[in-house]
């Protein structure tokens, strides 16, 4: 029986995103490996933000009945059924995006009301499977992987807190970049090297259980002299207030 992936995209942007571009890449690699996939757009789903109430966590029915008819539930039980998870995001306010903080908001009704700790992270018993392998795909607008500094914590605290076991993240910077997959761009050869390497993530994740350190080093790695990047990102950000 071959495993199931299941990707949470909280890009705001759903398949239409730079994250999608990269995460599906991964997604590819996963399938040759001989994985089935998934993803959620988050952005496309109806999740309320919780209420608060911890009805879900106290009784113990798992689910919310604040809102038993929005999309949450399902997400939240389609997390539960994975084998393995990735989280997705861009880098909104170097934290993670509004929409996957709302789904991480919902996952709390699978917890059960006793504290336990989890390598060193405060929690509560899941009752999913534990230790089930989760990646994390980021993208970020500006240069540099040293963006992804909280973005890394808080993805690590939220794996820990939900009982999945940190395996490796696909982390790119300079994100605009990738939109332009023409090969008259000057760094055309880099970005095909970067979605190349995703896939090779993803391909590492299911056979080895984690990203090797050096398949996450070479997609993090700058595609240009710093100097080029920010002028080139400077060059976006001028043509684009022109367009406004
Ligand atoms: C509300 C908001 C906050 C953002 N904050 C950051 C940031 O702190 N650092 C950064 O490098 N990029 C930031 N970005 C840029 C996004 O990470 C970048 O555009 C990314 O490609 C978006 O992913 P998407 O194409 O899937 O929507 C922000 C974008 C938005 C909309």
């Amino acid at each position: 029986m071959p495993e199931h992936v299941l990707a949470v995209n909280g890009s705001p942007r759903a398949d239409k995103g730079i994250v999608d571009l990269v995460l599906q890449r991964f997604l590819a690699g996963c399938r040759n490996a001989g994985a089935t996939t998934e993803t959620l757009y988050l952005s496309k789903l109806n999740i309320e933000a919780c209420k608060g109430e911890l009805g879900c966590f106290f009784t113990q029915r798992k689910t919310c009945e604040v809102f038993p008819n929005d999309d949450g539930n399902a997400a939240v039980a389609a997390f539960a059924a994975a084998d393995r998870v990735v989280l997705a995001s861009p880098l909104h306010v170097y934290g993670i995006s509004s929409h996957l903080v709302r789904f991480a908001e919902r996952l709390i009704s699978l917890g059960a009301p006793e504290l336990a700790v989890n390598d060193g992270v405060w929690t509560h018993p899941g009752s999913t499977k534990p230790h089930r392998p989760c990646a994390v795909v980021g993208v970020c607008a500006f240069p540099g992987a040293h963006n992804f500094v909280l973005f890394r914590e808080i993805m690590t605290t939220l794996q820990k807190v939900f009982w999945l076991a940190p395996s490796g993240s696909v982390l790119v910077p300079m994100s605009r970049d990738l939109s332009f997959l023409d090969p008259r761009h000057p760094r055309h050869a880099e970005h095909v090297r970067i979605l190349s390497a995703s896939e090779r993530a993803g391909e590492e994740f299911m056979r080895d259980g984690a990203i090797a350190p050096e398949t996450e080093r070479e997609i993090s790695r700058p595609t240009a002299a710093m100097e080029t990047l920010i002028e080139a990102f400077e060059g976006y950000f001028s043509a684009l207030r022109t367009r406004a």
